[in-house]
C-alpha cells in the first residue's frame, strides 16, 4: 500500500469514527487470516455499556478497495448478533485494501466502524499442534510438531518455524529458527534435567506475525545410568 493510500484510508476511518452516533459505542475491530488463503476472520468487541442487557446486532459488509462506490458483500455472519464474520473469498497480494465495515445496530441508533487491511499483512496462524519430544540416545531430544489443523493448504502456503526451550528452573528460553523441517534434534541435553519446549509458525514468505506459541510440550529425561 502507498503512504498516500495509507494516509487516504486513516484519515477515512478516524472521519467515519467521528460522525459515529455514539462515542461509546464504537467497536474494536479485529481481523485474521489464520486459515488463508480460505477466509479471513473478523471479530469486535464493544466497551461495556450501562445497560449491557440491551442485544445489539450487527451488519457487516466488505469491499475491496477504499472508493465508496465499490461493490459492498456480506461478510458472514452466523447470526446478526454474533460479534463475528467471515469474509469468504480472499483475493491473494491485492493491492488495494479490504475495507470491512461493521454497523452496530442499537434502539437508540447505528454506528459504524471501518477497518482496512491488506490479507497478506493479517496473517497469523493457529500454533502447531501436538509437540512430542522424545529422547534419543547420545543426550539428544527429537522435537516434532504438526503444522496447524486450521491452516488449509501447509504444502502450497508454507510455514516456517521457531521452537523456544527451557531447562525447568531456567529463567529464560532458547530460540531456535526459522526452519521448515516440522521435526528438530537438540543436543546435548542435559540427561537429569527436564526440558520444557514450544512451537511457533509464520508464513514461509514472511507475511504477516508468528503465531502464538504452542502449548509447552515437557519431557524429563531419563537418567542416564
Ligand atoms: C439503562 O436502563 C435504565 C432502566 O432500564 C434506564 O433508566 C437508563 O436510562 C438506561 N441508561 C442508559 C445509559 O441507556
Ligand atoms: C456501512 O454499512 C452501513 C450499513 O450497511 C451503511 O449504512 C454505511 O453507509 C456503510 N458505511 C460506509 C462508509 O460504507
Amino acid at each position: 500500500m502507498t503512504p498516500r493510500l495509507l494516509l487516504v484510508v486513516a484519515l477515512w476511518a478516524v472521519c467515519v469514527s467521528c460522525t459515529g452516533s455514539e462515542g461509546d459505542s464504537h467497536l474494536r475491530v479485529q481481523c485474521r487470516a489464520f486459515r488463508y488463503p480460505i477466509a479471513i476472520d473478523c471479530s469486535w468487541t464493544q466497551p461495556p455499556a450501562p445497560n449491557s442487557s440491551r442485544l445489539m446486532s450487527f451488519i457487516t459488509t466488505y469491499r475491496l478497495g477504499v472508493a465508496p462506490e465499490g461493490e459492498s458483500r456480506p461478510c458472514l455472519q452466523p447470526t446478526p448478533e454474533t460479534p463475528r464474520c467471515a469474509i469468504p473469498e480472499v483475493q491473494m497480494f491485492s493491492l488495494v485494501p479490504y475495507v470491512l465495515n461493521v454497523t452496530a445496530v442499537h434502539p437508540s441508533g447505528v454506528s459504524s466502524t471501518l477497518l482496512a487491511f491488506i490479507p497478506e499483512h493479517i496473517i497469523k496462524s493457529d500454533p502447531p499442534e501436538s509437540v512430542h519430544l522424545s529422547p534419543i540416545p547420545g543426550k539428544q531430544l527429537r522435537i516434532q510438531w504438526d503444522p496447524p489443523r486450521s491452516w488449509p493448504f501447509p504444502e502450497i502456503f508454507r510455514l516456517q518455524y521457531w521452537i523456544r526451550y527451557k531447562r525447568h528452573g531456567a529463567s529464560r528460553f532458547q530460540k531456535v529458527g526459522p526452519m521448515e523441517d516440522t521435526s528438530f534434534t537438540l543436543r546435548p541435553v542435559r540427561p537429569e534435567a527436564r526440558y520444557c519446549v514450544q512451537v511457533a509458525a509464520k508464513d514461509l514468505l514472511g507475511y504477516g506475525e508468528l503465531s502464538d506459541w504452542s502449548s509447552p510440550a515437557m519431557l524429563p529425561i531419563p537418567q542416564a545410568r
